[in-house]
């Protein structure tokens, strides 16, 4: 009867909804925190975290209480006028980010990108002259899917069939300076990256060589642009990912878990860069929406108020020695990489979604980013006793598979 539940609804969608994704046959209808329900009103435990949305776990008190505060009063005044939320949100993504003096609000990821790239080729054509627009992004990045973040995700499975794209972006190796280098040249107004490449397959940049990026943009006065979307809020042990290193971008972007399970994106920069932006160069209807920013000032409260950076730390690494004792024992276990609560096993073979169905059906949500690679993206309100419910399970599976 329960499973029954599901697949109607199951079936309803694929009758509905495009077929962007592949989708489960499980439907959840109710979460809290670490737990999600389905419509059968089974429990499972989320180690993805709606794709990294929910770093304050599902339908989070503060975050609802705030909600519901706010919609009863207004949601959406237009942007010609500020509203408190906004302005509050503002503020605290400035205090928290320690460099930002100024923000721009959108509603995603991919549209608080679009913004950060209009916002280095405006600065640079503004000082240089049009031919200086260029941006250098990294192979197996991931910025997202509207034309100009497309553009910029140097994935060539991902961009195939949309061409022609945006022009003006050349694709580096992470972690290779002559590999940036080579494509450095009088065009390049901006080099952009995420600290860890999350959809690529969680592979962070080498310490050394975000600082040498950082000095060679700033000698040249080139923007570096950091994308936390998948970073951001506590995920890597501290608030932003950029402060794990002795780094400071021009310009980050967030989105995720901004909106604590609400819609939203930003952009922060520097009083100096944000000139390039003028009334009517850029704009965002939903953009600082009253109630996603209402959502996202409790969802930075909450991240500071327990912690959740050092939880990330502290449980990051237990997480990732327990599965590399499981590298250890098991060959299909082949790599794990990771920071914080951010984290991927590699396998030797094709089995990552036999593993995820078959997690699901013993209710553990669990993601995988290619047909080999597993990745973890708990809420950040998980405790010890959740991963080793996981680690068990996997244990098991993993030796079953081997
Ligand atoms: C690093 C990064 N940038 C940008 C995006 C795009 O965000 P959105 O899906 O909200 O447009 C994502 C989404 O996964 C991401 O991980």
């Amino acid at each position: 009867m329960n499973g029954l539940k599901n697949i109607e609804i199951y079936e309803k969608g694929n009758n509905y909804l495009m077929a962007t994704y592949t989708r489960y046959p499980v439907v959840f209808t109710k979460a809290r925190m670490q737990y999600l329900w389905d419509s059968g009103n089974r429990k499972y435990l989320d180690f993805i975290a709606g794709y990294g949305c929910l770093n304050v776990g599902h339908s989070n008190k503060s975050v609802v209480n705030a909600l519901k505060k706010q919609i009863g009063k207004i949601m959406q005044p237009s942007n010609v006028f500020f509203n408190q939320p906004q302005v509050e949100l503002a503020r605290k993504l400035c205090e928290i980010s320690g460099f930002g003096q100024k923000v721009f609000f959108a509603n995603s990821g991919a549209e608080s990108i679009e913004a950060a790239i209009k916002l280095a080729r405006k600065y640079s054509v503004d000082k240089y002259g049009i031919s200086r627009y260029e941006v250098i992004t990294f192979n197996r990045s991931f910025h997202g899917r509207t034309l100009g973040a497309l553009a910029a995700t140097a994935q060539p499975v991902k961009q195939r069939m949309f061409e022609p794209l945006l022009e003006g972006f050349k694709y580096a190796d992470l972690n290779n300076k002559d590999s940036v280098q080579e494509k450095i040249c009088d065009k390049t107004c901006a080099i952009m990256l995420e600290p860890v490449q999350g959809e690529g397959g969680i592979y962070p940049a080498d310490a050394d060589f975000l600082k040498w990026l950082e000095g060679i943009c700033r000698g040249r006065d080139i923007l570096l642009i950091l994308d936390e979307v998948q970073t951001g809020f506590g995920r890597t042990g501290k608030m932003f990912a950029f402060q794990n290193f002795d780094i400071i971008p021009d310009i980050l972007v967030v989105a995720k878990s901004l909106g604590g399970g609400m819609p939203a994106g930003a952009m922060i920069s520097t009083d100096r860069i944000s000139k390039s932006f003028s009334p009517g160069i850029h704009g965002s209807t939903f953009g600082g929406n009253a109630a996603s920013s209402s959502a996202g000032i409790a969802v930075i409260d909450y991240i500071l108020k327990h912690d959740l950076p050092g939880r990330a730390k502290e449980l990051g690494s237990y997480f990732m020695g327990k599965l590399e004792r499981l590298k250890e024992k098991y060959p299909l276990v082949r790599e794990v990489r990771g920071m914080g609560l951010m984290i991927a096993i590699e396998l030797n073979k094709p089995l990552a979604d036999e593993i995820v169905r078959s997690a699901l059906k013993d209710g553990l949500v669990l993601n995988k980013v290619s047909d080999s690679t597993l990745r973890f993206l708990p809420p950040l309100v998980i405790k010890k006793s959740h991963i080793d419910i996981l680690l068990r399970w996997l244990n098991n599976k993993i030796r079953e598979l081997d």
